[in-house]
This record gives structure tokens, C-alpha cells and sequence, in this order.
């Protein structure tokens, strides 16, 4: 069956003193035994200290993003084993900050995706339409060409290592959520999609997160949808009581 995940993006927020800061207030409030699997993901700076303080937690700390070569000559970038060995087993990918501003294309994170996969990271695969395609109707084609054209190419067996992230562009930071219908309807489309590429088993079994200013007044509602797995919570991770509160909604 498939998991309810909630993971807390702290994007580029939060410095050491902070960062120690919000785990010591996540670790003392988190109930013993949440209803969701529940991660967070500091900057690259604050992964080690995070890691170190939630290791005897259920909190899993992991990656915001990470570069598709193995090493070399890539200045300021992380690979997939410089994340390994310090502990981190998942990593975020395609968030649509890192396609508008770092140009990451959708063949590039096909090749991010290869390489975390073959480290054996478990991928936060983050994908959705701006404003326009929505408008235009032409968001159900962009999703399915994301997923085509990132993601389609992997092995059945790694399916168990993939979790999405719908996040439509017009709802991050904007404080506008997808209703709850409309996260499902694009919840129950990506399903039927993997349905029809893979097999039903799959689909089935892969968490689908919804992600988009989420915050703890709106989280139960869309949680309760029946393809919603859960989310990928920004601004509302930074506190928290508010990102427990989401944590708690199922
Ligand atoms: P907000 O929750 O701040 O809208 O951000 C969502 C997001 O981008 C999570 O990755």
C-alpha cells in the first residue's frame, strides 16, 4: 500500500543557528508515532547537522537537489554519493525552482533521476504547469510530457523508489492552493497515466504528493482526497507548529 509522506522544502532559508533552531523544536513536538512519513530538507550546508540530530527520530532528513555526474569538474555542485555518505537516502527533483531558474530541462532530470536511482536515493519527483498551460487547457499534456519525457524511462523495480510531487507553478508561494478537486483530478490523470504506461500495480502503489501553499488550514481537506498522498509544504515548513499541524492532518 502506498505511504502518506509530508516533506518540509526549506528551499534557501534557514542558516546553522536556525537550522538547529527548527529541529529542536521539530524533534521535542513531532507525536511518537505519525500517521505520515515525514521528512525535511535543509540547504546543502545544514544536511549533516540535521541528519545527526534527527538520526534517532522518524524524521528523515534529505536533499533538495543534487548533480546528475558521478564527480568532476562541476563547480559548486553535489553528487549522489557526496549525499550517501552523510546519510541522506532521498532527494528532491525537477522542483519547478530549479526548471525556472537553474534551466533544468525535462532531459536533464532524466538524467538526475538515472543517477539517483543508480545510488539507490529514493527521488522526490516534482513536476507541474504554470498559470498559462492551466488557462489554456494544456496542463494535462504538460504534466504527461514531464513524466514522458523524466521519468518513464526507469525500470519497474524502481518505481518503489519514486514518490511524485504535483506542484502547480500558479499555487507555490502564492498563498492560491489547487482546490482539493482539482489536485485529485490531476492526482487520479497521473495514476491512470502510469497506469497506461506501466501497470495498475504500480500505480497504485506510488505516493502522489501535492504541493502548493499548503498550509495547516487547507492540508485536511486536500489530504482527504482519495489520490492525494500527502505534500511538499514550503513557506508552512519553516514553523514548526504549523508544519506538524500538517503533519497531523490526515
Ligand atoms: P509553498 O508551500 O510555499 O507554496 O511552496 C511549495 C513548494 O514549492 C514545495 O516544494
Amino acid at each position: 500500500m502506498r505511504k502518506n509522506i509530508v516533506a518540509g522544502n526549506w528551499k534557501m532559508n534557514n542558516d546553522l543557528a536556525e537550522t538547529k533552531e527548527l529541529l529542536g523544536h521539530l524533534k521535542m513536538q513531532l507525536v511518537k508515532e505519525p500517521e505520515a512519513e515525514v521528512m525535511v530538507a535543509p540547504a546543502f550546508t545544514n544536511l549533516y547537522e540535521a541528519f545527526q540530530t534527527l538520526k534517532s527520530t522518524p524524521i528523515q532528513v534529505i536533499a533538495q537537489n543534487m548533480h546528475q555526474a558521478k564527480s568532476g569538474a562541476f563547480t559548486g555542485e553535489v553528487s549522489a554519493k557526496m549525499l550517501k555518505s552523510i546519510g541522506i537516502n532521498t532527494v528532491i527533483l525537477g522542483h519547478s525552482e530549479r526548471r525556472a531558474h537553474f534551466h533544468e530541462t525535462n532531459e536533464i532530470l532524466a538524467e538526475k533521476v538515472n543517477a539517483a536511482l543508480e545510488n539507490e536515493l529514493r527521488v522526490i519527483f516534482c513536476f507541474g504547469e504554470e498559470l498559462e498551460d492551466r488557462k489554456s487547457e494544456n496542463h494535462f499534456n504538460l504534466v504527461e510530457k514531464q513524466l514522458k519525457e523524466s521519468l518513464y524511462q526507469i525500470s519497474e523495480d524502481n518505481w518503489k523508489n519514486i514518490v511524485l510531487a504535483y506542484e502547480p507553478v500558479w499555487a507555490i508561494g502564492t498563498g492560491e492552493t489547487a482546490s482539493p478537486e482539482q489536485a485529485q483530478e490531476m492526482h487520479a490523470f497521473i495514476r491512470n497515466n502510469i497506469a497506461d504506461a506501466f501497470n495498475d500495480d504500480i500505480a497504485q502503489n506510488v505516493s502522489i504528493l501535492y504541493g502548493g501553499s499548503v498550509k495547516p488550514d487547507n492540508a485536511a481537506e486536500i489530504f482527504a482526497k482519495e489520490d492525494v498522498d500527502g505534500g511538499l509544504i514550503g513557506g508552512a515548513s519553516l514553523k514548526a507548529v504549523d508544519f506538524l499541524e500538517i503533519v497531523n492532518s490526515f
